[in-house]
């Protein structure tokens, strides 16, 4: 395929469709001064957080003390409900430093489930656990096994008082389960797991953020923080005791290390800095939890593609240009009919007519676009994801700003990270603004791939917290 030679291609773009993307281009391009800006009042909103009082990044302790040594060993369940998918696995860790064997199935979400009932959803999860144990394990096998250690990473915001437990404090990500907000989730899921006998032990309750710096740092010790770019996004890094204050009444070593997971989605739910467009105005008040997650709702996969849905309805429906003129748009009207992979896909068609998107436009919404039309709806898809990548690497590099690190890798996942095109070269040239490396200069902190860690950071964690307790720490 012909590598696209995009120069001039809004030539042919008549004025009043080009007068809206120059509009577009100004309200959702976050220049170097304002990711600065941002990233100043991140590393505030952070510190905010750890303290007795609290601020609207929850900095959640996880009671994860330490990272792995690489010689954590044993066979350990993980069920990883993240946002789109349902996944179990079953991790065993090898006596190699840092080898480990992995099966795993995954199963669909299904979306009724995520505004259903509780009990549905521990009914649901109970069954897909327990089909995984039936298919790779032989029924005589299972009445002699004992109990499998459980690391359920449990992707949402949850206030702990010790590993195995969580309450959740709100659902994000769309997700509207009656129930549950409020609750310690590892009760709700027990029962569930005790009804069908299953011979599980639940000994790790995780955030996906969490598992992803173990694991990471399993393989690569200089990985510092965890990042998940997907569905939602968020972060994980270590913090000592000694500097979170709304620990210190358990009297820890103050230079023990615990993991925080920041769910720092919730950045700026006061409205503070970020530089919101009126659709992310509307992204936010048609969701099921507004005022919430405001950062997350600029940036993360579940967002993107709305973002750009409602652009185009606004520029059909009220703007002298009559975008998509004439024609039936029902199916575009449709909320979060678009995900972030139609958002891909634009931005990857190879063709200077971008003639996969007029087929796109046409397969999924009926609708037939012309080449200026086209020109439009790439040019938003990249300003969009741009935009997203670089707001991203705000929460990076406040982190790193926090604690002072120069240099480290950063091990991130989540579909954004790993399939969105050019996400994580723009976020490395955002981090590049932000902290002004100089020209020329090797990125001394970069985002890399990270290792499974809803999955193999999950049996991990449910290996160190083990042997915590054998040993009788904590
Ligand atoms: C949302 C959740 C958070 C999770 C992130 C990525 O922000 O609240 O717990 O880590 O999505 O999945």
């Amino acid at each position: 395929r012909r590598q696209p030679s995009r120069k001039g291609s809004m030539a042919d773009v008549p004025d009043d469709l080009l007068e809206q993307i120059r509009y577009l281009e100004r309200i959702f391009t976050v220049d170097q001064a304002k990711l600065k800006e941002v990233t100043k009042h991140f590393v505030k909103e952070l510190e905010k957080g750890l303290s007795i009082e609290g601020g609207s990044i929850p900095m959640n302790p996880t009671w994860v003390m330490g990272f792995p040594d690489g010689y954590e060993t044993g066979s350990y369940l993980a069920l990883d409900m993240g946002g789109t998918n349902l996944r179990v696995c079953e991790i065993i860790l090898l006596e190699e430093k840092g080898e480990f064997d992995i099966i795993q199935s995954k199963y669909r979400m299904p979306d009724e489930l995520k505004t259903g009932e509780s009990e549905e959803l521990w009914e649901y999860i109970a069954d897909c656990i327990q089909q995984f144990i039936e298919y790779h394990h032989e029924v005589e096998d299972l009445e002699k096994l004992d109990k499998i250690p459980l690391g359920f990473t449990f992707s949402f915001p949850a206030t702990q008082t010790y590993i195995d437990n969580g309450v959740l404090q709100r659902w994000t990500k769309g997700f509207d389960i009656s129930g549950v907000e409020g609750k310690d989730v590892a009760p709700l899921f027990e029962a569930a797991i005790a009804k069908r006998k299953l011979p599980i032990r639940l000994s790790a309750l995780i955030n996906d953020t969490t598992g992803t710096l173990i694991a990471s740092a399993y393989t690569d010790d200089t990985m510092k923080i965890g990042c998940i770019f997907g569905t939602g996004c968020n972060a994980a890094y270590m913090e000592n005791c000694g500097s979170v204050p709304k620990i210190a009444s358990y009297n820890l070593p103050p230079d023990m290390p615990i993991a925080i997971n920041c769910e720092y989605g919730a950045f700026d739910n006061e409205h503070y800095v970020l530089p919101r467009t009126p659709y992310d105005i509307v992204v936010d008040e048609d969701s099921p939890r507004p005022g919430q997650q405001a950062f997350e709702k600029m940036i993360a996969g579940l967002y993107l593609g709305e973002l750009f849905r409602l652009v185009l309805v606004d520029l059909h429906d009220n703007k002298s240009c009559k975008l998509f003129q004439g024609q039936d748009i029902s199916k575009l009207r449709k909320a979060y009919t678009l995900d972030s992979s139609f958002l891909s896909m634009i931005e990857e068609d190879p063709f200077e007519n971008l003639s996969e998107t007029g087929d796109l436009f046409r397969r999924e919404l009926d609708i037939t676009t012309n080449k200026p039309e086209l020109e439009l709806c790439r040019r938003l898809a990249e300003l969009i994801g741009t935009r997203a990548a670089r707001l991203s690497a705000c929460g990076v590099a406040a982190i790193c700003t926090k604690k002072n690190i120069k240099s480290c890798h950063v091990g991130a996942d989540g579909s954004v990270f790993n399939k969105y095109p050019h996400f994580k070269a723009r976020g490395a040239v955002a981090l590049r603004e932000i902290l002004d490396w100089e020209k020329g200069q090797k990125d001394p902190i970069s985002i890399l791939a990270a290792e499974d860690g809803s999955g193999v950071g999950a049996a991990l964690i449910a290996a160190l917290t083990i042997k915590r307790v054998r040993e009788g720490n904590l």
